[in-house]
């Protein structure tokens, strides 16, 4: 049976509507995950939830311990991960609040603990990562989102940076020339990890904000938190449903 275990993202620290049954402190041979996880029911379908960031969001993207994060998630049997990411939205007509389910993803961090393969450590593995998302769990989502009657955009192509600032027009230019419809600062190394430790993986994105240079201003803050908050419950909705067919 699926064990799915959900990793919120800024604007999701906590899963409401996620009856928590226990909580539980995991340790790694890479250290300690970014919380405890949380057991609990939603919708009636147990669930594992990690906050990325930490609770109270206080760990910024390029100092999560991603390799703790996807240990602890395999140490306790999750077999399905479904990510929640906010991303800038770079394709044009990507409108804060929308919800897309990437199929693809270029990785632009740097300086992060990125694979479990090290010396000495495993047997030396080369994943394959032609497909970086797990297809069958992004076809699961889309059919949720069906289900739910929520607009989805169904693939696109996520350019992971490494924060925590926001990028110049220029960068996200760049991006936009390598093929990049959205961009965020925590799928790389997270979703190259759970394919190490093959956990079937696929992210939920929602559009908190236009690109740099986008819109034709400065990006701030509150206005990002603010469509975050209002998001986030068309991203549980999703949740709710997509749990309950998996
Ligand atoms: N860039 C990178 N990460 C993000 C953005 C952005 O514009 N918005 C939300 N996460």
């Amino acid at each position: 049976m699926a064990k799915i275990a959900v990793i919120g993202g800024t604007g999701l620290d906590a899963l409401e509507g996620l009856e928590i049954e226990r909580r539980e402190s995991i340790s790694t041979p890479y250290g300690e995950p970014s919380a405890p996880l949380a057991y609990g029911q939603l919708a009636g379908v147990e669930l594992l939830f990690l906050a990325r960031h930490g609770e109270g969001h206080r760990i910024p993207p390029h100092q999560v311990n991603y390799r703790a994060n996807i240990c602890a998630l395999q140490q306790v049997g999750a077999s399905h991960i479904i990510a929640i990411a906010a991303v800038g939205g770079i394709r044009q007509g990507l409108m804060p609040g929308q919800l897309i389910i990437p199929d693809q993803l270029i990785g632009y961090t740097w300086g992060r603990a990125h694979t479990f393969f090290e010396e000495g450590s495993h047997p030396l593995v080369h994943i394959d990562f032609t497909e970086p998302y797990c297809e069958a769990l992004r076809v699961m989502l889309l059919r949720a989102a069906e289900m739910a009657k929520l607009a989805i955009i169904p693939q696109g192509t996520y350019g992971a940076t490494q924060g925590p600032r926001l990028e110049s027009k220029a960068e996200i230019d760049r991006l936009e020339r390598d093929g990049c419809d959205i961009v965020g600062m925590t799928a790389m190394p997270e979703a190259a990890l759970a394919r190490e430790l093959d956990i079937c993986y696929a992210t939920c994105a929602i559009v908190a904000n236009p690109a740099a240079g986008r819109a034709g201003g400065p990006l701030l803050m509150n206005e990002i938190v603010a469509t975050l908050k209002l998001g986030m419950k068309n991203v549980r909705r999703l949740l709710e449903v997509a749990v309950g067919i998996l």
